[in-house]
């Protein structure tokens, strides 16, 4: 007992600044570390992300991601190779598309969690092209800008998906409870070696089709006086106009580059990639504020 009070008395007895000087030279950070040092790339953030299989954490690293990356501490994009398939949490159940059961949307709770929960699975996956298409065609040599543009959709994304998973907390459900279809990244996969056709298919179409349908899903939600859903969806739909925007400019952007006529070229790709119809009707006024005119789509009304 003696023993050990006195080898502790004899080193608290030496100045502090003598045990100091012994010590390496470390700085004190000011704010606590991240768990994970922060990518050095645009690339390796997209594919962290993308890896990332928790529903929740993989929104919430996106959000960290694309800070970092409008606050210049991530700078370089980089290159690297993307991954075929994200990251997936064990649930939802993927079923093919069709065969998830459509409810009512009424007051009562079931209808209402699967309209949720059926749209944080649409952002979710967005959450997941939206970085796939921030980083999978270095060679393209896009701007910079076009890099920020996808990252900010990302961004938006996880934030929807998150706004969503909060309106599900408030019914008493979380994403993951309801089965779910995986149409989405199957029908972009397709477009994975073509930026100009990817860009034809994920914004433009796919994106543009919520356009179309979400104003009806809003009525919907207030009719059944849940405001607060009908709030978020607005929140969603105001973005989606502008991803849908992005997509039309940097489609534009492409198809300037290689000599192609925009509306001809978008329809001939769509006839080429996209798997599914196109369903009118079409919400011509969202449309024209992203930029997306008849031109385009209006062909499919006569079919
Ligand atoms: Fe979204
Ligand atoms: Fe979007």
């Amino acid at each position: 007992m003696s023993t050990r009070f006195s080898k502790r008395h004899r080193v608290s007895d030496r100045p502090l600044s003598d045990l100091q000087e012994t010590l390496p030279k470390t700085p004190v950070p000011k704010t606590p570390l991240p768990q994970t040092p922060l990518p050095k790339t645009l690339a390796e953030a997209a594919i962290r992300c993308l890896l990332t299989a928790d529903a929740v954490e993989k929104a919430r690293v996106t959000r960290e991601m694309a800070a970092a990356w409008r606050s210049g501490a991530i700078a370089e994009i980089g290159d690297m190779p993307v991954p075929d398939r994200p990251g997936r949490p064990d649930r939802p159940r993927l079923l093919p598309p069709g065969q998830v059961p459509k409810r009512k949307i009424t007051r009562g709770v079931q209808g209402r969690t699967a309209l949720l929960h059926a749209l944080a699975h649409i952002e979710l996956n967005a959450v997941d092209l939206a970085w796939d298409l921030a980083v999978r065609f270095p060679d393209a040599g896009m701007p910079r800008d076009f890099h920020s543009d996808w990252v900010q959709v990302a961004d938006d994304e996880a934030r929807h998906f998150l706004m969503l998973e909060g309106r599900l907390n408030a019914l008493g459900a979380r994403y993951g409870d309801l089965d779910a279809h995986d149409g989405l990244w199957e029908s972009a996969m397709g477009t994975a070696g073509d930026l100009l056709a990817r860009l034809a298919i994920v914004p433009m179409v796919l994106e543009a089709r919520g356009l179309d349908v979400t104003p009806q899903m809003i009525g919907k939600l207030e009719a059944a006086e849940d405001l607060e859903s009908a709030k978020v969806l607005s929140i969603i739909y105001r973005d989606e106009i502008a991803h849908v925007a992005a997509g039309r400019r940097w489609f534009g952007y492409e198809a300037d580059r290689r000599g192609l006529d925009h509306a001809s070229t978008w329809r001939n790709l769509v006839k080429t990639h996209f798997k599914g119809q196109l369903k009118p009707p079409f919400n011509d006024e969202a449309r024209l504020e992203a930029g997306l005119t008849r031109d385009f789509y209006g062909f499919a009304e006569e079919l």
